[in-house]
This record gives structure tokens, sequence and C-alpha cells, in this order.
């Protein structure tokens, strides 16, 4: 059990890439862990990551800071192929995708997806934790389409000594939309032992201070909107003042050069900086 709370930056593929993380580090330090959006496994490629899940986990990259990165896929072959990669990298942890609930994902029964068959899943954090000499978490929703299918798949994440278990308490079929299903994460940290970390719908210090009073016995709570809506949000919770509009500004025009930088035309850049901006509208009057 850790002894303080632990306040992570959630992965968001596309938005919170290195670029990103760098930036936000040296703006808005004090995030416990960044998680790095979710790497596939290429079992049949010549390489072993793309371009873009390279550029995320090299040291370089990652200086100062506490970053573990993900994996997608149901295949427990491919996820140890990838995990000893990372490990080469220097990497002690690893999370496995378990929340994804796009189409393309959960149509090929992975991410949310693999959910529907808890009996598969138990097989494969079988065998990953017999091949693997690393910290595994795991970060999920409850289920493909009813909260109590939560009820199960906790029996089986119970019989293994994860190193944390991040519950988005929403089903697959949810998304993003309807309220978190507060009562079956209530009902979870009653029946585990595991460190719990919450996500969803964190987005001001006060919506963390509600889940903390809530739900003592978390360990700790993990944003990702919230954090793109307001930078200083983990700062906020840890008592520090709002950030002034000057460092939001540098922390903005570091990461609209250094997209410049790293991005051949002026649309990609654009496209890259509007999605941020329909979240950090939201720190303005
Ligand atoms: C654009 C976008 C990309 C995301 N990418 C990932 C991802 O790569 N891996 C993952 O586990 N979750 C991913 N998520 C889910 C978030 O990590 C998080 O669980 C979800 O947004 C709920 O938390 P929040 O309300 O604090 O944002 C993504 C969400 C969004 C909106």
């Amino acid at each position: 059990m850790e002894e303080t709370m632990q306040y992570y930056v959630a992965p968001l593929e596309g938005i919170t890439g290195y670029i990103f993380r760098s930036a936000h580090h040296k703006y808005f330090p004090g995030a416990d862990k960044y998680f790095i959006p979710f790497i596939e496994p290429k079992p049949n490629s010549k390489k072993i990551f793309s371009a873009r899940e390279l550029n995320d986990i090299l040291p370089e990259h990652n200086r100062g800071m506490r970053t573990v990165p993900q994996i997608l896929t149901n295949k427990w072959e491919d996820f140890v192929w990838t995990a000893k990669h990372l490990q080469e990298y220097g990497y002690d942890e690893v999370n496995i995708n378990l929340g994804c609930p796009s189409k393309t994902v959960v149509s090929k029964k992975r991410g949310a997806g693999f959910l529907a068959d808890p009996e598969g899943v138990d097989d494969f954090l079988a065998h990953i934790f017999d091949a693997l000499d690393m910290k595994i978490s795991v970060k999920t929703r409850l289920g493909r389409e009813d909260p109590v299918e939560f009820r199960w798949l906790l029996e089986i994440y119970n019989k293994y000594p994860l190193a944390e278990l991040i519950i988005h308490p929403r089903t697959q079929k949810e998304f993003y939309g309807f309220t978190p299903h507060y009562e079956m994460f209530a009902e979870a940290l009653e029946e585990t032992s595991l460190p719990v970390c919450y996500n969803g719908d964190v987005n001001t210090k006060e919506d963390c201070r509600e889940i903390e009073k809530r739900f003592p016995q978390i360990t700790g709570v993990m944003m990702g909107r919230g954090i793109l809506r307001n930078p200083g949000l983990i700062g906020e919770i840890r008592g520090e003042e709002k950030a002034d509009i000057r460092r939001l500004r540098s922390f903005h025009d570091e990461l609209y050069a250094a997209y410049q930088q790293e991005m051949p035309g002026d649309t990609q850049v654009l496209f890259k900086m509007k999605e941020l901006w329909t979240y950090l509208r939201h720190s303005f009057s």
C-alpha cells in the first residue's frame, strides 16, 4: 500500500505523447506517473516499435519523470515479447490496456473487448506473470455491457499480484459518456486487497477531494481530460495556487513550437493544437 495518495496522468492516445509530457512536466511538475499511450505488438513485423511508439519510450524523451508504458493485445506471447523489449529500454513496469472502447479495437477482442472473455483474461494474466519479471498493472473498465460483469473480472484480478488496478468505472458500451458507476467501484474496493487507483471524470480539485473522501481506501487518482482542461490540476490538488496565465502561455507555446519541429506540415500542427484547445478553453472565462 502506498502511504501517500498518488496522482497520475492518464494515457491519451494522440495527445499525451512525449512532446506533451515533456512540456507538461517542465511547466506543471508533480505527477507521480505518466502513462504512455498504448503500444501495439507487431510480431510479424521487423520493427519492434512504430516511430511514434519509439519516440514515446526513448529514455531521453522521458527524463526526470516516471513513465509507464502500456500494451494493447490479447495474446500473452505478444505482450511478453513487447514487454521484454521495453525492459531493455529500462522500464520496470508495464500496464495492460483492458479499457479501450473503440470499435476497431473491441472487434478484435482487445482493450475493453477482451473483458467479454474473463477466462481468456485469466489465462493471459497467468502466462504473463509467469514469464515476466516486471511490475504489471492493469487499466480496466467494468465490463462490456453491464457493470456487474466486474464481479467476475475482479475475482480474476485478485488472483494476481498486480502492482496496481486502475479502474475506470464505465462499461465499454458507455464510451466516455454517462455517469461513472460509483456504487460498483465501491463494491470492488470492498472485495480486493490490491492497490486501486480511481480514474474517470476528475476535472477539478473539488472532484478529486470528493473521490478521496468517498473512497478513502484508494491509493491513487488518474486524470486525463481534466489535465488537458487544466494542466495545473495536480498542482492545485497538492495545494498550489491556480497557475497564472503566463505559465499556461509558456506551456502552450513550447508545445506549439515542439509540434512544429516534429510534424511535417502546418495542417497537422493545427489539428494537434485544435484538439488541445477544445479542452484548454475550459481554463478561460
Ligand atoms: C483521446 C483519448 C485517447 C485515449 N487513449 C487511451 C490510451 O491510449 N490508453 C488508455 O488506457 N486509455 C486511453 N484513453 C482513456 C483515458 O486514459 C481515461 O481512462 C479516460 O479519458 C477517463 O479518464 P478522464 O475522465 O480523467 O479523462 C483515452 C481517452 C481519450 C479521450
